[in-house]
């Protein structure tokens, strides 16, 4: 049903609480971290007297004072909370000082007197991989026999894709309170997708036990993948604080901070050598893929298997060999973001495919057919899953249709064959995005569900909401259990106390996860109702249903509310946990073979772009959705993760440009110089669609398909129409080299490219060749 966002009325009055909203005690302490300025290299001397000494400050911490363990790192223990001697990035917390006001700390901050040794920076992808520089072992997938299909191949090309980072930008920026509780409790509010692994690293962090530790948070200012982990360094550094002066500690980083300090999306570049047939079938791939890590592992393993399993994106290649290097640099750990590897996987094979109908001169749209997974053959993955209700197919077709793309590709030749300096593209790519963590063991939540006398509901799981509307889903699968209206729901804040040792709300299961915890524990308390009427009234359980608020009893009829009465007078428990764990998966990740994913969600996108040749400015001018999200749980939701996630994607690959200096400063730290896409973006035209009539073809939560991170890969389509509009400056067969961030700048230098070399070219630190 597609109902407004539970919190939609808070949100637009300024009354929703964020952590940064929640009323302090009076003798709470406000922190600021005092930050590494270079790259690299040891820290002979750390003098915190001056810091200590500015008026208004109550104490510092660095990494001597942490009673437990100095460490925030998730998978791999490479993350200090603060530098113990060595600082790997500029932006690393060597301390972190606790004042009366935010501005005290954070000038005082600035008086700390660090001596460093300074040792050479690794600070790109290239050099990490000269350097044989990584956080974590290669892994390579091979399928077929590549290298003799590829000699084989009556068509070969070369080429290099680089495809960008991405800095989150959640409007509320990371941010934790930590208060210290009688008998050495600790409360933390954080802001974060994963309050277990907050509550995990605080007690190690302060070595107490996880029972004296509890994390709540109500709602994020936006995640976006950027609060799996790093929220944990601002929790622990907090109560490090709060530990040690037995006061509340609240520490909230500002913009700079924050796009500084904390880790982004990957950067990646793609050497590839694809073989291809004469009708634009890919016979073989040879990929090396590599990203940018940052200093430390974070979440970089599982961020990189998904790019290795998302290169094939809707597409059979049957002999293939994906090597991928997790490159380390001196900056900032590179973590979760929507689509955690996957998007930059789809960028490299759409690229490649747009390359190979342009040599063969034909529609890439034609290409990507013949290219398709099949539905009886042809249909398994390169990591061994079978490809099952497979989408692109009917997605695509209906969306060639109802956006005209056989008509406006034509529309498009005609205005570019009379348009000098204005070059329209058009492009459409499909995509196919894997459900469930590929870690196993994170497809597991639970939830807790009381109703009260009253006959309302609290529902309580350990999803997290960060403005994707989980609560509301969640709160929706409850209400149609109980047969309540939505108004009889209400949802409490994501509590370490309330539902134990959760996942983080991520791989865009939350909805799959919770929302079927949630209906089991409804189920369980709605069970005990059925039973206790069927006992009273001697009917089965066939005769009692719950609906429009009512319990209807073979002909007899009460309010939900007298009738929960009636069960508690007779001593009937009103309270239940709910569990559940994703069936079906099964993945052995040293092989990186079997079924990671329960299922896929599909889409596509038509994007049609305008360039200005002289500027290298883009227009954005249409765009047609067509998203599968199974049976949708609210429409209306799902819509604006739709339009969200697309934008967020059209930033990721247009405008969002991530630039260090050679000293290894981030220097687009703030939105001054970091674009980040506005309203003023979204395109004139824009039809936005839910693929009807197709309900999950596995039985997750009412048959619907979730929705937060596939539809940011659709986005790739616009990437794609930009280059379609810089080759066409060239004659028939041209390759425009372009590299996402299709910046201004960025294209200026693809068309130059296609001019300086009528077609063929080379690019700093790429090649195309043309059937080598
Ligand atoms: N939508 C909003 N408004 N804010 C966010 O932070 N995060 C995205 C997506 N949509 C995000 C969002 C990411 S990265 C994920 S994994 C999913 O939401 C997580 O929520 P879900 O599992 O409930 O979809
Ligand atoms: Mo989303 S990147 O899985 O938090």
């Amino acid at each position: 049903m597609a109902v407004r966002h539970e919190s939609a009325h808070l949100h637009v009055s300024g009354r929703a609480l964020y952590a940064d909203d929640i009323p302090l005690p009076p003798n709470t302490l406000h922190a600021a971290f005092g930050l590494s300025t270079i790259a690299h290299g040891r820290i002979r001397a750390l003098d915190l007297g001056p810091v200590l000494e500015f008026p208004g400050v109550a104490t510092v911490a660095a990494a001597a004072d942490v009673p437990g363990e100095n460490n925030y790192g998730s998978a791999v223990h490479d993350d200090p909370i603060f530098a113990p001697d060595l600082v790997q990035y500029v932006g690393a917390p060597l301390f972190a000082v606790a004042a009366n006001s935010y501005i005290t700390a954070r000038k005082a901050a600035r008086w700390a007197r660090v001596d460093y040794e300074a040792l050479p920076a690794i600070l790109d992808i290239r050099s990490a991989l000269a350097a044989d520089a990584t956080v974590l072992p290669t892994q390579r997938i091979t399928r077929g026999n590549p290298v003799e299909a590829l000699a084989r191949a009556p068509h070969r090309l070369q080429g290099t894709v680089h495809v960008g980072g991405q800095d989150h930008f959640y409007l509320e920026g990371q941010i934790a309170i930590a208060v210290p509780q009688e008998d050495g409790g600790m409360l933390v509010h954080s802001s974060t997708q994963h309050p277990s692994e907050v509550q995990q690293i605080v007690a190690h962090a302060l070595a107490k036990h996880s029972n004296q530790v509890t994390v709540q948070c109500r709602r994020m200012g936006g995640g976006f993948g950027g609060k799996e982990t790093q929220p944990a360094l601002i929790a622990a550094a907090a109560a490090v604080l709060a530990h040690k002066t037995g006061r509340p500690v609240k520490l909230r980083l500002d913009r700079d901070t924050d796009m500084m300090m904390t880790g982004k999306r990957h950067d990646f570049l793609a050497d590839y050598t694809v073989g291809f047939a004469d009708d634009g079938r890919i016979l073989a791939l040879t990929v090396m893929l590599a990203s940018r890590c940052g200093y430390s592992a974070d979440l970089s393993g599982p961020v990189n298997d998904r790019a290795m399993m998302h290169i094939d994106n809707a597409y059979f290649l049957e002999h293939v060999d994906i090597v991928s290097y997790r490159c380390k640099t001196h900056t900032v750990s590179n973590t979760a973001f929507r689509g955690f590897g996957g998007p930059q996987g789809m960028v490299v094979i759409e690229q490649i495919i747009d390359s190979i109908a342009r040599q063969l001169r034909l529609d890439p749209l034609e290409v990507r057919r013949r290219n398709f997974y099949g539905t009886q053959d042809r249909n398994v993955t390169h990591y061994g899953q079978t490809v099952e209700h497979n989408l692109i197919p009917t997605i695509v077709e209906r969306l060639a249709q109802s956006s005209a793309y056989v008509e406006r590709r034509k529309q498009v030749a005609e205005w570019n064959a009379v348009h000098r300096h204005i070059k329209r593209g058009l492009a459409l790519t499909p995509v196919k995005f894997g459900i469930s963590f590929t870690a196993t063991l994170f497809n597991q939540a639970g939830a807790l569900v009381h109703v009260y006398t009253d006959g309302t509901v609290l529902l309580n799981h350990g999803g997290t909401e960060m403005g994707q509307g989980l609560f509301t889903k969640v709160a929706q699968v409850v209400a149609t259990e109980f047969g309540l209206p939505l108004s009889a729901i209400r949802v409490s804040a994501t509590d370490t106390s309330k539902v134990p040792n959760t996942s983080a709300t991520a791989a865009s299961a939350g909805a799959d996860l919770n929302g079927k915890a949630a209906q089991a524990a409804a189920q369980t308390i709605r069970g005990r109702l059925t039973q206790f009427a069927c006992e009273t009234y001697q009917v089965p359980e066939a005769a009692v249903s719950f609906r429009d608020g009512r319990v209807l009893i073979g002909e007899r009829q009460y309010s939900f509310a007298e009738w929960v009465q009636k069960a508690y007078q007779s001593r009937i428990s009103l309270s239940s946990t709910g569990y559940y764990r994703t069936p079906k998966i099964s993945y052995d990740k040293t092989t990186l073979r079997g079924r990671p994913f329960f299922y896929y969600a599909y889409g596509a996108a038509v994007s049609e772009v305008a360039v200005d040749t002289l500027t290298g400015e883009t227009q954005f001018l249409r765009v047609d959705i067509l998203h599968d999200v199974g049976q949708s749980l609210n429409p209306a939701i799902d819509l604006g993760q739709i339009e969200g996630g697309f934008l967020q994607g059209v930033g990721w690959l247009t405008s969002e440009e991530l630039w260090w200096n050679a000293k290894g400063e981030l220097r687009t730290h703030a939105p001054s110089t970091y674009k980040i896409p506005t309203a003023r973006d979204w395109p004139p035209y824009a039809r936005v669609q839910l693929l009807e009539g197709q309900p999950n073809g596995e039985e997750t939560i009412y048959r619907s398909k979730a929705v937060g991170e596939p539809p940011l890969m659709l986005a790739i389509s616009v990437l794609l129409a930009i280059r379609d509009a810089i080759a066409s400056c060239g004659p028939p067969g041209t390759q425009a080299e372009l590299v996402a961030p299709a910046t201004p700048e960025a294209v200026l230098r693809a068309l130059a490219g296609v001019r300086s070399e009528n077609g063929v070219h080379a690019a700093p630190e790429s090649r195309v060749e043309a059937d080598v």
